[in-house]
């Protein structure tokens, strides 16, 4: 690392050259292209906007979340699950592994470093990164900033009248705060029938809105993770096929969710879900309270009142608490500029398996719908292409090459 020289027209105050690629975001994606390079020889920077890695789980995850998906399929490359871990670890089990997996791989973000910018320079043929401190640059980019990271809030007519708490799911914690209030959460995603199970739990008086529909399915089937059995059957079958096998046990299992005011889309869960990142809900107990009535699902709200909702159905009811289950969105669009490798919801326009790699040195890793799973073979294959290339120029003697490069430009 050093930094740039004068002739270079750069008006940040500070310029860091860095010695290998940047990587945007240390969450688990992150963190995983990072010790994949490692492990190829290929130093690398880890630039995050929080003061932690793993922020998502640290900060904006609810107490009682376990894993959704069974271990083996959340494992980061390089490094397995402790085998004392459950087969569906806890949040903080999760975040102690991200812990000891950085520290065994020695790496350490640079924290608080926000990035605002990213943009390729066709003369230099450097990527240049802004944050609030630095203008970093090296050849490299990898963006690891999630398919999650921004909540996506709602404007719902009469919002700003509602006399209680409005809160999105990243800030909601526990159902603790809320014994015996009347709470309406809106969304039925994951995020949103777990809330309303812990609302549930506390004895809050939980409603739900679910005005989308949704695909509930079992956590398992036959004792093993459907979303596993899924991925298994879908190597011979064509996933229609998968996907009707999935809703038929389901529904023996669970029954017509759509006597429960749960209707489920026409397109089948895991085609759905690759197709537009809808994840299915996996049933922990939800469905459950459903049918019994503690959770209430409630049609779409037409408006927030002074002191509740008015909804399409034309029934009308007080809460004391609203908590938004709307979920995330990306940020990539607000920072990397004129690139035509993302969408404008910042998602890879390729398709997997072909969304990790751009032109001129971009990367990504995490934006495959796949959860941890896409973040294992991402980070193998990112960390694969740039060693190789890594080692070109080392061969090559170009390190010096690119100053001149710089220089040139
Ligand atoms: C409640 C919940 C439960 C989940 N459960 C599972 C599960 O069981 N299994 C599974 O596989 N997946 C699960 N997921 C999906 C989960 O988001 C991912 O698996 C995982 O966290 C993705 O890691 P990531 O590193 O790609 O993104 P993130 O974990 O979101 O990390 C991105 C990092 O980038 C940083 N960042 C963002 N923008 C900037 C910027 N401009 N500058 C610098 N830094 C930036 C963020 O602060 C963050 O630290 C869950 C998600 C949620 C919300
Ligand atoms: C996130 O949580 C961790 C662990 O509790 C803490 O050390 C850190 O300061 C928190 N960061 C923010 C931004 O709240
Ligand atoms: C983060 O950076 C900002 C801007 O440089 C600074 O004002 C702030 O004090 C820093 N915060 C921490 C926790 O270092």
């Amino acid at each position: 690392m050093g930094s740039c020289k004068e002739q270079v027209k750069v008006e940040a105050a500070k310029c860091v050259w860095i010695h290998g690629p940047i990587i945007v975001g240390a969450g688990p994606s992150g963190i995983a292209v990072a010790a994949c390079l490692k492990e190829q020889g290929v130093p690398s920077v880890v630039l995050e906007r929080s003061d932690c890695i793993a922020s998502l789980w640290q900060n904006k995850t609810y107490d009682r979340l376990k894993l959704h998906l069974p271990k083996h399929l959340c494992e980061l490359p390089l490094m397995p699950f402790p085998l004392n871990f459950p087969k569906y670890p806890s949040k903080y089990q999760f975040i102690s592994y991200m812990e000891s997996y950085a520290s065994h791989f020695n790496i350490v973000p640079r924290f608080n470093q926000s990035v605002q910018s990213a943009e390729f320079d066709p003369s230099s043929k450097f990527w240049v990164v802004r944050t609030q401190d630095f203008e970093y640059i090296s050849p490299w980019i990898v963006v690891a900033t999630g398919e999650n990271a921004e909540p996506v809030i709602p404007n719902i007519h009469g919002m700003d009248l509602f006399h209680g708490p409005i809160t999105h799911t990243s800030v909601y914690k526990s159902g603790f705060d809320y014994k015996n209030k009347k709470v309406l959460v809106i969304g039925c995603g994951n995020s949103g029938m777990e809330v309303s199970l812990d609302l549930c739990r506390h004895n809050a008086i939980s409603h739900m809105v679910a005005r989308n529909t949704v695909h509930v399915i079992p956590r398992e089937m036959f004792g093993l993770s459907t979303f596993g059995i899924a991925m298994a059957l879908n190597k011979w079958f064509p996933i229609k096929l998968v996907d009707k096998f999935l809703l038929v046990v389901s529904t023996f299992m669970l029954g017509n969710t759509n006597h429960y005011g749960i209707k489920r889309p026409k397109t089948g869960p895991i085609e759905l879900k690759l197709a537009t990142g809808k994840t299915p809900v996996l049933d922990v107990g939800q469905l459950a309270q459903i049918k019994s009535g503690n959770i209430k699902v409630m049609e779409g709200v037409k408006e927030i009142t002074r002191n509740g909702a008015k909804f399409v159905d034309g029934q009308e009811k007080e809460f004391d608490a609203i908590i938004l289950a709307t979920g995330y969105k990306s940020n990539v669009p607000t920072w990397l500029k004129s690139c035509e490798f993302f969408d404008k919801e910042g998602m890879p326009k390729m398709p997997f398996p072909h969304g990790w790699k751009g032109e001129q040195g971009l990367y990504t890793v995490g934006f495959t719908r796949r959860g941890l799973h896409g973040t294992y073979s991402d980070a193998f294959n990112i960390a694969k292409d740039i060693a190789h290339k890594w080692n070109t120029i080392k061969n090559n003697n170009s390190c010096n090459s690119h100053i001149v490069l710089l220089n040139n430009s």
